[in-house]
């Protein structure tokens, strides 16, 4: 669990925070004529002013664990995952909501994670690839991807299979051409596609729970 110290702007009012930016405005002007010892120290203190000041609080359930972050708005679930808390199962491959690499399920719905602002999961429960078995038992859909040869790099593979999960959830699974285009958002360079359909067939016949 990260827990870092609160932010030194909460509870400000958007006139102080006005003023702060006014003042650290003022500091970088005044900055152009000092002496370069003086720039540097008020560089660094700059510096790490504005890393407190970026920094924002964020609450999120992640593959069953509660987690209290400090985060900068404009970081992406994607690289909350990876970056911050090391959870590289969830792969960046196109970055741009173009390859489906990168899905994960944030209360319950499949979403590309290198779309979504980590913010907005505030309060969500949040499932990445490492948190669908239970234990050393895998997910039948890790176990169908397995039995079919789902994969080859495996690289798209985490990201598959949190879509074919979705995709028999939301009731998409239902005869190959259903499964193809409710996995369409899902590239495999390797082109395991008929693998990953006969995988996901097996398990929606079967009933499993997913
Ligand atoms: Fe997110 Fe490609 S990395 S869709
Ligand atoms: Fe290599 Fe899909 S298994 S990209």
């Amino acid at each position: 669990m990260i827990d870092h110290e609160q932010p030194e702007n909460q509870g400000k009012t958007p006139s102080s925070s006005r003023r702060d930016f006014l003042k650290q405005s003022s500091v970088i002007a005044a900055m152009a004529v000092a002496p370069p010892a003086t720039v540097d120290a008020v560089e660094k203190g700059l510096k790490e002013k504005i890393v407190r000041f970026e920094q924002m609080p964020l609450q999120v359930e992640i593959n069953g664990t509660l987690q209290r972050l400090k985060i900068e708005p404009r970081v992406t679930l994607l690289d909350l995952l990876r970056e911050q808390l090391h959870l590289t199962g969830t792969k960046k491959g196109c970055d741009h909501g173009q390859c489906g690499a990168c899905t994960v399920h944030v209360d319950g719905q499949r979403v590309n994670a290198c779309l979504t602002l980590a913010m907005t999961t505030e309060g969500a429960k949040v499932t990445t690839i490492e948190g669908l078995a239970e234990g050393e038992k895998l997910h039948p859909m890790q176990e169908a991807f397995i039995k079919y040869d789902g994969f080859q790099c495996g690289y798209c593979t985490p990201g598959q299979i949190m879509s074919a999960v979705a995709c028999i959830r939301e009731g998409h699974a239902n005869t190959p051409d259903e499964i193809r285009e409710y996995m369409s958002g899902n590239i495999c360079r390797c082109g395991a596609y008929s693998n990953i359909v006969e995988a996901i067939t097996e398990v929606k016949q079967k009933g499993a729970k997913v």
